[in-house]
């Protein structure tokens, strides 16, 4: 059987790079897997120690938009990391065979110390908290982001000294990384992110929303004259709501001319409407039904903590504890 697992972290307002990113590939994978379990990273949050309400109300908020965007919990196991603390304990016995080279030696924990942020040691370890979340689950592949590839690269290591040290317990997982994902371009050109302030939101109002839209950057070509598609930031985010048809079409008006920045910016923005309203709907139908997102939560959990069980008490047995 293929478990296939992965975790996110909530860190604020999700945006259209996040969302073609990100969440449209793992929801797309629910349908790929035997089974496809899928938390929100709270622990691994609270190593920048967020004010707790902020934590807990980005936590529902990533909740809400994963299920507004289709994450299916009665297909995947949907859960909150912290609702099964068992992983804890297994992070406790991988602690114990990890090297403190191997976590001296990570990029991310390396790159924060470049960049003058004082490390707690829940920084320090947040690989081995990855490995355990992605051990105690027993997972054969984990879709994540290039820049994740390293701590897969831990946790194969951490699963192969356990299997050695104690008792061949856990599969080696691979990582997943879709190299086809491409990088959405922001506002102004570069890579939309949350840090450059140049995104796109998927579920504000329509009206910030619009001036977002209107707001991307451009040259300075007149309405009449003759334009190029492909070098165009409009052009480039229409391509990821339009058919092959509906790219031609608007790929014509700008090489023809007498189509202005305006009209291009006006399209995407009604496209962006179009392709996002049913999941803006589900998203109201979701915050209409005030115990819905506690009740998937407590469900998912349920079943995770399931599978956490079974798996720690062969770690326990094996180890030596109780
Ligand atoms: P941000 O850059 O806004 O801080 P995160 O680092 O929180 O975004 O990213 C969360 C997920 O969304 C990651 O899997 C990341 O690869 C994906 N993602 C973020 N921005 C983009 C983008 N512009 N294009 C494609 N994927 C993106
Ligand atoms: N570290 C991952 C990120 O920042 C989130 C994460 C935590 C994760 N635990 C995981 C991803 C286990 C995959 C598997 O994106």
């Amino acid at each position: 059987m293929k478990r296939l697992l992965t975790g996110i972290q909530s860190s604020g307002i999700l945006h259209i790079g996040n969302y073609f990113g990100a969440i449209q590939p793992s929801i797309a994978l629910q349908e790929k897997a035997d089974e496809t379990v899928i938390f929100i990273a709270d622990m691994h949050s609270l190593t920048t120690s967020p004010k707790p309400e902020d934590l807990r109300a980005r936590v529902r908020g990533v909740a809400l938009d994963y299920l507004a965007c289709g994450l299916d919990p009665e297909k995947a196991i949907f859960f909150r990391q912290s609702d099964v603390p068992e992983v804890c304990e297994l992070m406790w016995v991988l602690n114990c065979l990890t090297p403190m080279g191997l976590l001296e030696r990570a990029h991310s924990y390396k790159d924060k110390i470049a960049h003058g942020i004082m490390p707690n040691t829940g920084l320090f370890n947040y690989p081995v908290l990855m490995a355990a979340d992605i051990l105690l689950y027993k997972a054969n592949l984990v879709p994540v982001g290039k820049d994740q590839k390293q701590h897969l690269e831990i946790t194969r290591d951490l699963a192969v000294k356990f299997n050695q040290t104690y008792e061949e317990i856990f599969p080696l997982p691979d990582p997943y990384i879709n190299e086809n994902v491409a990088v959405i371009p922001g506002t102004d050109g570069q890579k939309m992110s949350k840090s450059y302030n140049n995104t796109i939101p998927l579920f504000e109002d329509a009206k910030p929303v619009r001036k977002k839209f209107m707001s991307i950057l451009t040259d300075s070509k007149g309405l009449e004259e003759p334009k190029d598609p492909d070098t165009c930031n409009i052009f480039q985010l229409y391509k990821l709501f339009a058919t092959p048809a509906q790219q031609e079409e608007m790929a014509a008006k700008y090489r023809a001319g007498n189509y202005g920045y305006g009209h291009a910016k006006q399209a995407l923005y009604e496209i962006y409407m179009d392709f996002f309203a049913p999941m803006r709907k589900r998203r109201e139908e979701i915050l209409a039904d005030e115990s819905y997102i506690d009740e998937v939560l407590r469900k998912g959990a349920e079943r995770a903590r399931n599978i956490a069980n079974e798996t720690l008490s062969a770690v326990r047995k094996a180890v030596g504890l109780r």
